[in-house]
Formats: C-alpha cells, structure tokens, sequence
C-alpha cells in the first residue's frame, strides 16, 4: 500500500497537490477550480478520512462491498459493468458513472435526484441492491469504536464518540471525492496550452467534427478556458427507449413505485422506473426519459456506455448518435427524443475521427492501473 500523500499526487498530479481550506481547489489544465462548499472546506485530514471511509467494505451487510467496488480506481471509478452488482451479486439497473470530476456536477446521479456530493454519499449504503443497510446505524457503531477512525474523525474534525455523526461521514466522503480531478489530458493540452503535437492527426478532424457536424458540443461543453463536457442538464437522447411505459396505466404504476419506494429506491430496482429518467424527479412529463448529460472526459476507461450501459464501446456510441439515436437505421425514432438529436450522415472515417477524438480525453493519472 503506497502512502496517503503519494498516492494522492498519483491521482491528482504532482503539481496539483495544493490543499487550502479556501472555496476552491486548484485544477489541472482544462477544468476550473473545483468548487468546495464553505461549510465543508478541504482539509488533508478530512481527505485521509473520506479515503478509508470510500474503501471500506465493512459498511455493507455482506462485508464485501465498499464505494469502491462500483467505482474503482483501477477501472477510471466505475466498474466496467452494464449495471452494478452490490451485495450478493445484486444487479440494479443503472451503469455506474465515473467520480472524476463529479465535484464539478451541479446534481448527483443519472437523473440529477441528489443535489450534492454531500447527500449523494449517504445513499448506497441504505440501497437493497447496492450496501443493503437498514438504517446507517452500523456505520456510526464502526466509526464510534474502531480506534483508527477515531484517530482520524478526531483530526479531521475534533469531533469523537456519539459527536460523530453521518454529517461527518458524508463530509468527509465527498471531500475525498473532490480530489478525483482530470484534467490535462491529450485535448486540453492541444486545445488550451496550444500544443499542436499533442492529439494525433484523426483525433484533430474528430475535434472538428464534435464541433460541427456532429454537435455533440452543444450538450457535451466546451468553453473558452475550460471543458466540463457537459451541460449539467437532462435530455432524452433515444436510450432503453424500448423499456419505457407504453400507457399511462405503466407510466401510473411507474409513478407509484417511486411513491411507495422512495426515488433511490424505486429506480435502481426496477427498469421500467429507471427508464423514466429526470421524470422520476421532477414529475414533468418533458422529462420522461431524458438523463443527465454525463462528462466524456476519460470515457476511453469507462466502457459499457450510456445509464443503463446498453453501449458496449465508443464506436456503438457513435453510430447511434449517427443514426438519430438509434443503434440500427431500421429502429422506430424514439418518442419524446431530444430536438438535437438527428441523423449525422457522417461517413465510416468520420465516425473514427469521432472515436479517436473522445480517445483524447483521457487523464494520464488515471489512465495508469494502481497497486
Ligand atoms: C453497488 C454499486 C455501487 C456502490 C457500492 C456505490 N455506487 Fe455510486 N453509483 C453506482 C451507480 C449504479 C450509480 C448511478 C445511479 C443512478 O444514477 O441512479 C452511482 C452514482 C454515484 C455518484 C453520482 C455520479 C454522477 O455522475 O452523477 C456518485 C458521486 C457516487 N455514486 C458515489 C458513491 C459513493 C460515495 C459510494 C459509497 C458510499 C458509492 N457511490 C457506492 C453504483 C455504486
Ligand atoms: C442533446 C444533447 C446531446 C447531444 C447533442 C450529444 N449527447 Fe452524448 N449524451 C447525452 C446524454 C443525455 C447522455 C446520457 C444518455 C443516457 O444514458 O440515457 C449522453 C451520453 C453519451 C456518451 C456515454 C457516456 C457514458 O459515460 O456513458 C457518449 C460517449 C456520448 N454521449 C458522446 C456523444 C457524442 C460523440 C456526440 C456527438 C455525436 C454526443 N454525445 C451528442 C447528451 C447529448
């Protein structure tokens, strides 16, 4: 096991390693400074913390799943499946996305239900199919009496025994999650620090045809000085358009589950629910099947694709989006489907570019298999 601050300087660049309890921590080339609640500020203590809490499988009724089962860093944060198994092998119904760079989402989850890293953190614990806790009781048992958490929620927060709280814990967690930065990848280094030579010829007529041709900018951002890769808003792209209610009987009984359930519940157990997307949230009927737009920034590691992980690779990703957001020509156009979502026409070695070019999003730092 390789030491805390070396480990850290791993994930986020050497250069980087900066930690100030200010409103912002410092950023590699292509992202902003990472915004950083004022109630919870960075602190190298509360980071040591969020990093053990995140790896810590004890926090699961089988003892065998931790947050870093479903998003593993060896894997760019998700875990290389369609959809996630928590305990027992339990399969839910949504791809796990990555944490790089979630710190700069304005909501958390496919379908934006949870408004912070904060809150977001206290959910797959209490999740059937994910941590499968009844209430987060065991955690606090844990953290009150291990002596080396006491050790750490003491540094990290002065705070021990019954003063510690789930508070701390998802503070913590989400701090640790802020330091899941990457930027500096081959693009934001051709495009912001002006090197020519960093992208590779195919991945500089890809850029043109994200720009252009393909659009695929106008949801997936890039601004002037920096390159979230997305717009922080949902749209209905064409995705498991054939899981979504037939009637208003299904969308009702769609509805009701949340009801009785819970959304965190109700959309990760059932795929007719998860297929309602930010409607599931917003009850707004022009939200039925639109999803978060996700980053594409290391999306080269993060394969199979789209929330239900229906994509096996980028090419697919690609002809879909070629194809009106359709993986065949001969499918029916999904209802409801996006306005910016349209047939490309774009030939075999444009699609290429097109891969070649999310190809080049890719961090060094995370691109590297850790021990
Ligand atoms: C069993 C697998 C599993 C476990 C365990 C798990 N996650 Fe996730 N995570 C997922 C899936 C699947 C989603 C997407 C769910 C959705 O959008 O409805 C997700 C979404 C997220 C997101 C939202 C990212 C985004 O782009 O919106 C964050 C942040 C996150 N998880 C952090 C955590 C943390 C912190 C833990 C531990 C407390 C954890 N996860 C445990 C599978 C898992
Ligand atoms: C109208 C907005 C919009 C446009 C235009 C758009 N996307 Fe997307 N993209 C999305 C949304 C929303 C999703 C998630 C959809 C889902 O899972 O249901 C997505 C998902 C993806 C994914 C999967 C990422 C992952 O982590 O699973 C890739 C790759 C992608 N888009 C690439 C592109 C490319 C390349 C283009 C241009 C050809 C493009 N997108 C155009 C909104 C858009």
């Amino acid at each position: 096991m390789k030491t805390f601050s070396s480990r850290l300087k791993g994930i986020i660049g050497a250069t980087t390693v900066i930690l100030m309890s200010c409103a912002a921590f410092a950023a590699p080339v292509g992202l902003p400074p990472v915004p950083v609640p004022a109630d919870n500020p960075m602190t190298p203590e509360k980071i040591k913390l969020g990093d053990k809490l995140f790896h810590d499988a004890r926090f699961s009724t089988t003892g065998e799943v931790s947050c870093s089962t479903c998003h593993d860093q060896n894997k760019g944060f998700t875990d290389g499946l369609p959809v996630s198994e928590g305990i027992h092998k339990l399969k839910g119904t949504r791809s796990a996305p990555t944490i790089i760079n979630a710190a700069y989402l304005h909501t958390q989850f496919w379908d934006g239900r949870e408004p912070s890293l904060e809150s977001q953190s206290g959910q797959p614990f209490l999740n059937p199919v994910e941590m499968g806790l009844k209430d987060h009781e065991p955690i606090l048992k844990i953290v009150r009496s291990d002596p080396e958490y006491l050790e750490l929620f003491s540094q990290a927060f002065g705070k021990t025994g019954d003063q510690i709280t789930m508070t701390e814990v998802k503070q913590a967690l989400a701090t640790f999650e802020r330091t899941l930065i990457g930027g500096d990848s081959p693009f934001d280094r051709y495009y912001f620090k002006g090197d020519k030579t960093a992208m590779s010829p195919a991945a500089i007529r890809g850029l043109e045809i994200y720009v252009n041709q393909g659009r695929c900018v106008s949801c997936h951002r890039i601004e002037q000085t920096q390159a979230l890769f997305t717009d922080n808003r949902f749209h209905m792209i064409g995705v498991s358009a054939n899981q979504m209610p037939k009637d208003l009987d299904e969308l009702s009984a769609a509805v009701q589950n949340v009801k009785e359930k819970g959304t965190d519940i109700a959309v990760l157990t059932n795929p007719k629910t998860s297929s309602l997307g930010r409607f599931a949230v917003t009850r707004d009927l022009t939200n039925i099947g639109a999803f978060k737009t996700p980053t594409l920034r290391n999306v080269e590691l993060t394969a199979p694709y789209m929330h239900d992980g229906s994509h096996k690779t980028l090419e697919e990703v690609v002809t879909f989006y070629n194809n009106g957001g359709r993986l065949k020509e001969t499918d029916p156009v999904p209802e409801l489907l996006s306005g910016g979502i349209r047939p490309l026409n774009l030939t075999e070695e444009q699609q290429a570019d097109l891969v070649a070019f999310l190809k080049a999003l890719t961090s060094p730092e995370f691109a590297k298999k850790k021990p």
